[in-house]
């Protein structure tokens, strides 16, 4: 299928084309003007679900800002309010705070998909790496939207969280008092993590764009990982991916449906319902799901780094874990250098197929461990996935891109489509 040139009908289109070709752009990004490898599977359905939910969180946001109040004083009345006074203000409030968690489980999924099939690696390095920036700052985000309810998780899991950094040595109590804008999380943290938490969804539309000019670029890679041969490897993004991805989000909105409609508090914490206490600090201090494999990393490191045969601490155990943590996002941006093999998907990779989901079981367990407390043989475990974790991406993945022999190669991405269909 060749690629359709955009030739507008309507007077109206054409006269905005002629002064603005923002129809052109479409046409060409997500129209009939973008060739698109023809064997994508649903794992490919993720990146724009990811966009659906942004969209959805921005627009929800912007109309909760209208009746919140960021005073510590005022905040956990403010979400009251919403929730019992504005009209549908439960549901934004749920929508959105759900919301967060669907946007985790996405882009989680789209992480994965990206794994599986070597989507970052040569040429879609930049495309990855813009990824884990989006990552980064989704955290950041839904990190400083917790905390807004000013419940108890909300402000202990702020203290929690935002004491790591004192960990640092030398600047760490100066960067702690730049995050509190106090000596502790208080009114005038509470007034920063707002406007912040405003602000970065729309920085994080922005590294969306980059992300969408560098898949276009190349396009998209696809289930066998081999670059497409010519015309008869694609159709047309339009009408068959608008189609497919409009199945996607039906489903999708199925999914988050029933989660706001009939479950909205199963993902969130009962202590969030009591407003925020500092004299009083709940038994069991846990972030939401979605950092509990970093969280377990944080707390990994249960003893102090010396000079082996002296009492001299280099690392202490606190800063040993943010190190960690850090690092377990930071890696993801080298790996289209850590994992050299020149073949992409994992379907032709055995060793790496094997390697793939041990580490899938490896996020889990440390999620698992995020989540207790860490008692017995807890921390042993946490311990033990945390340093498979990192050997995972630095030691295995180079290695098996080094030893492994691949299975061979289709030809094109149509020969396997023509054979099946025989
Ligand atoms: C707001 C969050 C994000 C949005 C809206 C988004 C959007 C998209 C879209 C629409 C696509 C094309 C469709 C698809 O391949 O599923 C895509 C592809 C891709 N994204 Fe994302 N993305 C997001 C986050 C991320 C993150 C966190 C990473 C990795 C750390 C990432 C890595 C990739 C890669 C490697 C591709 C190319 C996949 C391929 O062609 O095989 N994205 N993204």
């Amino acid at each position: 299928m060749s690629e359709s040139k955009f030739q507008p009908k309507s007077k109206i289109v054409q006269w905005i084309e002629y002064r603005l070709p923002i129809f052109s752009l479409m046409h060409a990004a997500v129209g009939p003007g973008y060739p698109t490898p023809k064997n994508l599977n649903y794992w490919w359905n993720f990146g724009s679900l990811a966009g659906l939910v942004l969209v959805v969180q921005i627009i929800t946001g912007i109309v909760l800002a209208m009746h919140y109040t960021p005073t510590a004083d005022l905040a956990f009345a403010s979400v009251e309010h919403i929730m019992r006074d504005v009209n549908y203000g439960w549901l934004l409030r749920y929508v959105h705070a759900n919301g967060g968690s669907m946007f985790f489980i996405v882009v989680y999924i789209h992480i994965f998909r990206g794994l599986y099939y070597g989507s970052y690696k040569a040429p879609r390095e930049l495309l990855w790496m813009l990824g884990v920036v989006i990552l980064l700052l989704m955290m950041a985000t839904a990190f400083m939207g917790y905390v807004l309810p000013w419940g108890q998780m909300s402000f202990w899991g702020a203290t929690v969280i935002t004491s790591m950094f004192g960990a640092i040595p030398f600047i760490g109590d100066a960067i702690l008092a730049f995050l509190w804008g106090d000596f502790a999380v208080g009114n005038a943290t509470l007034n920063r993590f707002f406007s912040l938490h405003y602000l970065l969804p729309f920085v994080i539309v922005g590294v969306v764009i980059l992300h969408m000019w560098a898949l276009h670029q190349h396009g998209s890679n696809n289930p066998l990982g081999i670059d497409t041969k010519g015309p008869q490897d694609k159709v047309p993004f339009h009408p068959y991916y608008t189609a497919k991805d409009a199945f996607g989000v039906t489903v999708f909105i199925m999914f988050f449906a029933a989660m706001v409609f009939y479950e909205p508090n199963l993902l969130g914490h009962p202590d969030n319902y009591i407003p925020a206490d500092r004299l009083s600090t709940p038994g069991h201090i846990v972030p939401e799901w979605y950092y509990l494999p970093f969280y377990a990393i944080l707390r990994a490191i249960t003893f102090d780094i010396s000079i082996p045969g002296t009492n001299i601490v280099i690392i202490t155990a606190k800063l040993a874990g943010v190190i960690l943590m850090l690092g377990s996002i930071l890696v993801l941006f080298l790996l289209p250098w850590l994992d050299f093999s020149k073949v992409r998907s994992a379907t032709f990779r055995p060793l790496y197929k094997q390697i793939y989901w041990l580490l899938v079981i490896d996020v889990i367990v440390l999620g698992y461990v995020g989540a207790q407390k860490p008692e017995g043989i807890l921390p042993t475990v946490g311990l033990i996935a945390t340093a498979y974790y990192f050997i995972h991406f630095l030691v295995l993945m180079p290695i098996i891109s080094k030893v492994e022999k691949p299975k061979p190669l289709p030809e094109s991405i149509s020969n396997p489509v023509i054979k099946a269909a025989e």
